[in-house]
């Protein structure tokens, strides 16, 4: 059902040989996914044959990339299930939650209301929240963390309440992998009035994501890591929302009519982008949506929950390991430390064996405090891993436990 051989002759970078002929066994798509040679070569035909403003140029070159621009628009929105007006293209995830932080916070949070968050979020998805707060009195609270690093959803009444303005959640854990009951979050957040944000960084590139069966208000993610390039990320908001909001940055063809000390704005989604977009990428949005359909998401989720459980139950093999997390419900990122070696010393070393893992705090300092340790070794699956990567990551990591337990011995 999952051809791993095909899908990794996809991806050229993953051809390339590291460290002196090793093989390249990348487990950081949590940071960054690989790219498919369809969206590669997408983003190749758009500079060779009808690179051009877009929404400018009243000529076949510009149609053209017009076309493929909104194009990308309607696959997303599909992709999603939102419809496609409500689909903003961002620099990525992070403008995204700006843009709604900025825009929709400015005009709406007033001193003494509440934002509710958690200690797991991205930095992404708190220094925004922090940003608008400072500037209007609002204030931060939030839902706490039990182990093994699961929400105490059971706090949600106490913690929302009239006050409530909006409630912003990751869905799926970067550091720890965890799934988040979104569901339960954003109809108790809705009971109350309150706008709620999905953080779908983690979860739109691994399993499906209906933005109508959640009703969530807003929702964000980059495509950069779901084998789209950097410079592109979405964000879905409901109509009525979006409408309401003021732009959040102005310039190039967001205008309807401009005059010297005011203008007018055009409708939703252009409203919201300011200046000439990053045209190629999001055409190679489009592609990589094509790609990860023809998979089929199910698929995708089926194999990223086989490989996480056979890595969780192979690397509890190693010696002094400790792998943070929830061993139910949870995403393709397993965060790990071994013994007292340091993150980075163990990304180093598993570099040697041409193993790609993330280490230190992912973006989520306050989290890995709460886990009460300096760092974490993070590595994270995707499409084109495979067990016989897991496999090497557990030899490699054998191999950190003895150099750290000769280092003790010495
Ligand atoms: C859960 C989560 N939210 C937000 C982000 C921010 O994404 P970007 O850097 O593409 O804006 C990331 C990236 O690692 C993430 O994992």
């Amino acid at each position: 059902m999952f051809n791993t051989e095909k899908i990794i002759s996809d991806f050229p970078i993953l051809q390339r040989k590291v460290n002196g002929g090793k093989r390249l066994v990348y487990l950081d798509s949590a940071a960054t996914s690989q790219k498919p040679l369809s969206v590669i070569k997408a983003m190749d035909d758009y500079y060779r044959l009808y690179n051009a403003n877009v929404h400018r140029g009243v000529y076949s070159l510009g149609y053209e990339a017009t076309e493929a621009y909104e194009l990308s628009r309607k696959k997303v929105a599909k992709f999603i299930n939102a419809q496609t007006e409500n689909i903003i293209f961002t620099r990525n995830a992070s403008e995204a939650i700006n843009l709604v932080a900025s825009s929709w916070g400015r005009a709406n949070f007033r001193s003494g209301d509440e934002i509710l968050l958690t200690p797991m979020e991205h930095h992404s998805n708190l220094i925004p929240w922090q940003l608008i707060a400072q500037q209007t009195g609002a204030k931060l609270k939030f839902i706490p963390l039990i182990e093994p690093g699961i929400l105490d959803i059971e706090q949600l009444p106490q913690l929302i309440s009239e006050k409530t303005k909006f409630v912003s959640v990751v869905h799926s854990s970067n550091t720890l992998g965890t799934i988040n009951p979104i569901e339960k979050i954003i109809s108790h957040a809705h009971a109350y009035g309150a706008k709620i944000l999905i953080d779908a960084s983690q979860s739109v590139p691994h399993f499906s994501v209906d933005v109508q069966k959640l009703d969530c208000d807003f929702l964000v993610f980059s495509g950069h890591k779901m084998c789209a390039p950097t410079g592109i990320g979405c964000l879905f908001g409901k109509t009525e929302l979006l409408d309401a909001m003021p732009p959040y940055m102005g310039g190039g063809e967001m205008i309807s009519e401009v005059q010297l000390e005011f203008s007018s704005y055009r409708e939703i989604p252009w409203k919201f982008e300011a200046g000439t977009p990053n045209i190629s990428a999001a055409i190679g949005l489009g592609v990589a949506v094509d790609y990860l359909s023809s998979l089929g998401m199910y698929n995708i989720r089926q194999h990223e929950i086989e490989l996480t459980n056979y890595a969780l139950s192979v690397l509890q093999e190693v010696d002094e390991i400790e792998m943070y997390g929830p061993t139910e419900n949870r995403g393709g990122v397993i965060s790990f430390n071994i013994g007292d070696a340091h993150a980075h010393d163990v990304s180093t070393i598993l570099d040697e064996d041409g193993i790609c893992v993330r280490a230190g705090h992912n973006c989520t300092q306050p989290l890995v405090r709460w886990l009460g340790v300096p760092a974490v070794a993070r590595a994270s699956f995707y499409v084109y891993n495979t067990k016989e990567d897991v496999d090497a990551l557990a030899a490699s990591l054998k191999k950190v436990q003895e150099v750290f337990s000769f280092a003790a011995a010495k």
